[in-house]
């Protein structure tokens, strides 16, 4: 297939341009590089061993995303782009409903014009909202604690309608839970922008000495060493489930499908802490701080629907995902160059 990854130049969407060319399918990718930086693109065409084209505009313009539609034959679309940091949601929330809402009308609607109706839309589990049951399972009641997350409620809820609207769609939103990790390479990563909203991306920056010391957000939760657990899947893991999800969309009968992409596995901060200095072999220190408004105490998957339905599973271990943004935060340690 001729893929469309929007986003495909930001941290899941460039793992997962690897994988799908991997597969054997061409990829066009759409990014307006407000969170990422150009030179990723040559190292996809490096790793891939082939070019990747790139057009680069903001996706909320409905003419130039007609344009692309229009001039670049395409048979699928992953839908990556959008804004993620929570926190900033909270205090920008027109910018994160106008961008993430009308990026996703956009895309539709030129979807539906050019009748390209294969969809795969980046969830979170964060829709699970304030106080789910554990683990998660698909079929809970939806809900958010702040912008950001209702934007993936809201547009899970469109898509559910597009879908009930014309049954020759073939949509999946795909819950993640807490992507990390790096590609074996080294090559690429996760480069976020100041301050690393995201625990690996902070504790890799401590490892590699760009920043002081960690603060864990609360030691006073119920669970076992009191700190957060998440349920943490190797961003190489999460692309490979992508690839699974567009083959089986392509040959379903379901117009709308929701997965859960997690392994199942809660893991503490501390116990990330000790992976990454077992995986860096450098001391991460840390303190501990309140806990921040809106976090919950646990959160972790039951994927068992996405293992039995498409053939997935999340293969890497805490360990892997540690020793793999170290690999990649080591030899990058600023990220991505500017030019
Ligand atoms: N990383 C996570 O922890 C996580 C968890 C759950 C869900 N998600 C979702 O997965 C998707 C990808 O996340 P990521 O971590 O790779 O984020 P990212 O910021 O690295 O990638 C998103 C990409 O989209 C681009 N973009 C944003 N708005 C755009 C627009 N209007 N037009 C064109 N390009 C635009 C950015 O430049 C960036 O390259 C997002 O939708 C995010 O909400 C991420």
């Amino acid at each position: 297939m001729r893929v469309l990854v929007s986003g495909g130049a930001g941290y899941i969407g460039s793992h997962t341009v690897i994988r799908l060319a991997d597969a054997g399918h061409d990829v066009v990718v759409v990014d307006d590089f407000s969170n990422a930086k150009p030179t990723v693109v040559g190292r996809l065409e490096a790793l891939t061993g082939r070019p990747v084209t790139v057009h680069s505009f903001d996706l909320t313009d409905v003419d130039k995303t007609e344009h692309l539609f229009s001039h670049e034959p395409i048979d699928a679309v992953i839908h990556f782009a959008g804004f993620k940091a929570v926190g900033e949601s909270v205090t920008k929330p027109l910018d994160y409903y106008q961008n993430n809402l009308d990026s996703t009308f956009s895309l539709l609607r030129a979807m539906g014009r050019h009748d390209v109706r294969t969809l795969v839309f980046s969830s979170s589990a964060t829709v699970y909202g304030a106080e789910p049951s554990l683990p998660m399972t698909e079929d809970l009641p939806t809900s958010a604690t702040n912008p950001y997350g209702w934007t993936k409620v809201m547009i899970e809820q469109i898509l559910t309608d597009v879908a009930a609207s014309d049954d020759r769609w073939r949509i999946a939103a795909l819950r993640y839970f807490n992507p990390v990790g790096a590609h074996a390479s080294g090559d690429i990563g996760e480069d976020p922008s100041g301050i690393p909203n995201n625990l690996m991306p902070f504790v890799a920056q401590v490892a590699v000495g760009r920043r002081e010391k960690l603060s864990v957000f609360g030691d006073d939760y119920d669970t076992p060493d009191g700190t957060g657990v998440r349920d943490y899947i190797h961003v190489d893991d999460l692309a490979a489930g992508h690839v699974a999800a567009l083959d089986r969309i392509s040959h379903a009968d379901d117009p709308m499908s929701i997965w859960n992409l997690g392994t199942g596995q809660g893991v503490s901060v501390l116990q990330v802490i000790q992976a990454f200095e077992r995986a860096s072999g450098r001391p991460i220190p840390y303190e501990i701080a309140p806990r921040r408004p809106g976090d919950i105490a646990a959160s972790y998957a039951d994927p068992t629907k996405a293992n039995t339905e498409l053939g997935w599973r999340a293969t890497k271990t805490i360990d892997d995902m540690c020793a793999d943004t170290w690999r990649w935060q080591s030899k990058n340690p600023n990220g991505y160059p500017d030019a």
